[in-house]
């Protein structure tokens, strides 16, 4: 497979579920793959599993001291960065709003607005002229949550959205250079996405939630009835990031199984 060859592709958040499937993917894809990540357990397995072949940058998207020195090692090893996915995130433990403390509210907003859309708000910035040098793409990561009720509570929710409102405005700022388009999944298998440190849910995880489970209720209502692995997403997300892609700019592909393609569970 070569369809990322003589492709930089930094992925951020790859440190675990959907981006680390994608670095993976556009890995085999025959991409060079940069992967930035928060957490330093996870920097310490992605090291042990790509060896030198990968450039694995600890850091926290947020931050643009440790967004620069992410470019830094990027220009300094490759010279170029070709494509930027954009998978890291966190959830709002899906606490409705009206039995969450109402002092709790102002630091959930901002801890999860700071993951959600301020890190992809930065990286843009940050990695933007490289982009533009490459006439590159930039691929961010939203979820059905910015179309529908209940993937998630209300700031989850409001964060997706405006993810989906970024990518039409950097598509057009960063036109006609660099395609900018989004993907919004919806459930995704193997995913360690964390609850938010503002209501104590940081220990809480997706995973922790029973694979049977999971993957029943989204048998039960997708219509492929197949709960993808980020693996899945890297044919789509590797397009997306790819020269390939002439046609796409200010988009965001719901690929979502056809989960929002069914108005009333009427069938068995
Ligand atoms: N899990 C799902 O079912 C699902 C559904 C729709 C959309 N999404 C979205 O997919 C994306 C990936 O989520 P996931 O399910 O793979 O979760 P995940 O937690 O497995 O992966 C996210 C990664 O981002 C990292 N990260 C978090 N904050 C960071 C920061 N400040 N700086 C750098 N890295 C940071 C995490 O440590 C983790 O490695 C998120 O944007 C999520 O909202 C997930």
């Amino acid at each position: 497979m070569s369809l990322l060859k003589d492709h930089v592709v930094l992925v951020t958040g790859g440190g675990s579920g959907l981006g680390l499937g994608l670095a993976r993917h556009c890995l085999a894809e025959g991409a060079e793959v940069v992967i930035f990540e928060i957490s330093a357990d996870k920097v310490r397995a992605l090291r042990e599993e790509f060896g030198p072949d990968v450039l694995i940058v600890q850091g926290d998207v947020t931050s643009l001291a440790d967004l620069r020195a992410c470019r830094e090692a990027i220009t300094e090893r490759y010279g170029r960065l070709d494509a930027l996915i954009g998978a890291q995130g966190i959830f709002d433990g899906n606490v409705p709003i009206l039995e969450m403390p109402e002092e709790r509210l102002d630091a959930l907003f901002e801890e999860v607005m700071r993951v959600n859309v301020k890190g992809y708000l930065l990286s843009a910035r940050v990695f933007g002229e490289l982009l533009r040098a490459s006439q590159g793409a930039l691929v961010l990561t939203t979820s059905t949550a910015a179309y529908a009720a209940d993937g998630g509570g209300a700031v989850y929710s409001a964060s997706k959205g405006a993810i989906r409102s970024l990518v039409g405005q950097l598509a057009f700022e960063f036109a006609p250079l660099v395609r900018v388009n989004a993907v919004a999944p919806a459930g995704i298998a193997n995913s360690q996405l964390s609850g938010p440190r503002s209501l104590g849910l940081d220990a809480q995880k997706q995973s922790d939630i029973p694979q049977d489970a999971f993957l029943s209720m989204f048998r039960s209502l997708s219509l492929l009835q197949e709960l993808p692995t980020p693996e899945d997403h890297g044919p789509l997300y590797a397009f997306l990031a790819s020269r390939h892609n002439r046609i796409m700019t200010g988009q965001t592909v719901v690929a979502d199984q056809g989960l929002l393609n069914r108005a009333v569970l009427n069938r068995g």
